[in-house]
């Protein structure tokens, strides 16, 4: 499985990147807002440190602005995915994008259906948004069963980005459903490397080891 960060802040980029552990980016208006800088060089950085997919949302509601603003965003670079929400005039945009060659992520995906609207309409990449499902009471990871289920069915080829990814619970689950990626923010990446048996295992060694006779210089 494909692991992306969920994040735009660099110095988090930067570290997940040194561990080997980003194949791509995902970003928001949310995520991008919290970093206050001027978004297109943001991007652009971004773009610049990763080799991969890098996820860019338009906020345009309507089709045709959507696909202006998707050909202006993917001239930034070319690993620019054009992250489109999941409504009829996403679905017309993202028809047009995906016969231009320009990538696509539909997001804010909520129910199987939409997923399968998503590939019908040449999505490169779907996003169902796992744990703002678990939030209201559902079972997000359902979404994401059944999207694997009816993509295997009928040889759709998109993407399937588990997203809103809260805890590594969700990334565990994502795997074995077989999800193609998993977006994770900085601080859940950071705890799928832990355990406390290795925690208290690392320790013991570093104790023991101060035990062992050592030559002198
Ligand atoms: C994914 O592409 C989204 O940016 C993200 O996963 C949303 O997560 P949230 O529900 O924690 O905001």
């Amino acid at each position: 499985m494909k692991l992306f960060i969920d994040s735009a802040n660099l110095a988090e980029i930067r570290e997940a990147l040194s561990w080997g552990l980003v194949d791509g980016v995902t970003t928001n208006p949310t995520l991008i807002a919290k970093e206050r800088a001027e978004p297109t060089a943001l991007i652009a950085e971004i773009c610049r440190i990763v080799d991969g997919p890098i996820s860019v949302e338009t906020c345009a509601m309507k089709g045709d602005e959507m696909v202006a603003d998707a050909r202006e965003l993917s001239k930034v670079h070319q690993n620019i995915t054009v992250k489109i929400p999941m409504t009829t005039e996403g679905l017309k945009a993202t028809r047009i994008l995906s016969r231009a060659g320009i990538k696509t992520n539909l997001t804010l995906v909520f129910t199987p259906v939409q997923a399968m609207l998503a590939a019908k309409a040449g999505a490169t990449f779907v996003s169902p948004f796992i744990g703002r499902l678990d939030d209201i009471g559902a079972t997000g990871m359902d979404v994401v069963r059944d999207t694997v289920q009816i993509y295997r069915n009928y040889g759709f080829r998109t993407e399937i980005i588990v997203a809103s990814i809260r805890h590594p619970i969700h990334v565990l689950e994502a795997a074995r459903a077989g999800a193609h990626i998993g977006t994770v923010p900085f601080k859940v990446l950071e705890l799928l490397t832990k355990h406390p048996l290795t925690t208290s295992g690392i320790e013991r060694f570093l104790e023991d080891w101060q035990r062992v006779p050592k030559k002198q210089p």
